[in-house]
């Protein structure tokens, strides 16, 4: 193994903190490194909400400042105060991409660039670019490598591939110390209930129908938000910079599947799962080959079914975080209903 960063009793800069994967990170790192200290910046989109951080809101290494990563006077300043960078902030959702893309390109292209340009001008000792599997694109069979070219086909993946380039240019171009990582899709506590996991449980428990696009048999590779914050912690001290790391569970399962498990462990009846007009270009399957990131350590630890378990049961156990949420939401799902009915 390549020999370890120390970084435990610095600074951190953890963009997009308020949203999912964000806040179980904060929450893990703060838990793993006592002496640590964490800055969060997050706009606090539709997707950013401190109730996922009141654990740690008083804690006195964690200061939360709201602000745009596009903001370069700002984010020059908190560059001044931080060692190290973790770059999560992104609007990420692939059906808000396909109904309008603007945000998406200028929060996960330009903002990405906002924060590689200070990054030339700083004494930042890394910076960790959140990339995603979905820069690929779609196969059929086999598994994407880091060395594979990329061939994303939503405005999303679009987005999130440019910014992904640009961070890779950035180190080839002035050496900075940047290491990207490209992971599966995400399942665990506080993600927003509008993706695939949260949606459908969420909807089940309140005796709603689960929308299932198409015929229900894409593949997606569902990776435990904690396994993947493991990972994160270890690229961060042993990752080589300059690289990229794909980062998947290796359990690859249909659509259908995962429905059909949630509803199973909920007792409710299969007859909620309803299926609706497919997402335009949806995505057939992705598929990591994560030898890279394994040789340096890391495994998830997580079964799915037992991180499935556990995800239910957190959502049962959290209806208020939840349901205010959708309460606020419940106009972007009528619209983008409306949209595909027009179609
Ligand atoms: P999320 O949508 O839950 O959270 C995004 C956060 O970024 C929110 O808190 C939002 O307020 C903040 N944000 C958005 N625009 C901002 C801006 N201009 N300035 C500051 N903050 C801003 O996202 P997530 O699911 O936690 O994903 C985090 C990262 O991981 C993203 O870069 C995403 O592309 C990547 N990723 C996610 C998954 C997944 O399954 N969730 C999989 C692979 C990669
Ligand atoms: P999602 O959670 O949006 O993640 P991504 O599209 O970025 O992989 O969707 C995961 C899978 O679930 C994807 O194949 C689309 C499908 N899906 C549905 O069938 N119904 C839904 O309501 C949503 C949101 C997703």
């Amino acid at each position: 193994m390549a020999s370890e960063r120390s970084f435990e009793d610095k600074t951190l800069l953890v963009t997009g903190g308020a949203g999912f994967i964000g806040s179980n990170f904060i929450h893990y790192w703060l838990k793993r490194y006592s002496r640590c200290r964490v800055i969060n910046l997050d706009k606090l989109t539709y997707a950013g909400n401190l109730d996922n951080l009141k654990e740690v809101d008083k804690d006195p290494r964690y200061e939360f400042i709201q602000g745009d990563i596009r903001d370069k006077k700002l984010v020059k300043k908190i560059f001044r105060k931080v060692q190290g960078v973790v770059h999560f902030a992104a609007e990420t959702h692939v059906d808000r991409s396909i109904l309008d893309a603007g945000e998406f390109v200028l929060t996960d292209v330009f903002g990405t660039f906002v924060l590689l340009d200070a990054l030339k001008d700083s004494k930042v000792e890394f910076f960790i670019h959140l990339s995603t599997d979905e820069v690929y694109g779609s196969r059929d069979k086999g598994h994407f490598s880091e060395e594979d070219p990329l061939c994303p086909s939503s405005p999303y993946s679009a987005s999130k591939a440019g910014a992904d380039r640009l961070a890779y240019a950035y180190h080839k171009t002035y050496s900075l110390p940047i290491i990207i990582l490209r992971p599966s899709n995400n399942f665990g506590p506080y993600q927003y209930p509008e993706k695939f996991i949260p949606l459908f449980v969420t909807n089940a428990l309140e005796g709603k129908p689960l929308p299932l696009y198409g015929r229900g048999t894409n593949v997606r590779d569902w990776l435990y938000v904690e396994d993947h914050c493991r990972a994160i912690d270890l690229v961060i001290r042993a990752g080589k910079l300059g690289e990229i790391y794909n980062v998947g569970a290796n359990a690859e399962i249909e659509n259908n599947v995962v429905a059909e498990k949630i509803v199973d462990f909920l007792g409710k009846p299969k007859s909620l799962i309803k299926r609706v007009p497919d997402r335009l270009g949806h995505d057939k399957r992705y598929a990591l080959d994560c030898r890279k990131v394994r040789a340096l350590g890391w495994k998830p630890e997580w079964d799915f079914e037992e991180a499935l378990a556990s995800t239910v049961q957190w959502y049962q156990e959290n209806q208020i975080w939840w349901k205010k949420i959708k309460e606020k939401s419940r106009d972007f799902r009528s619209f983008y209903e409306e949209y595909y009915r027009r179609r």
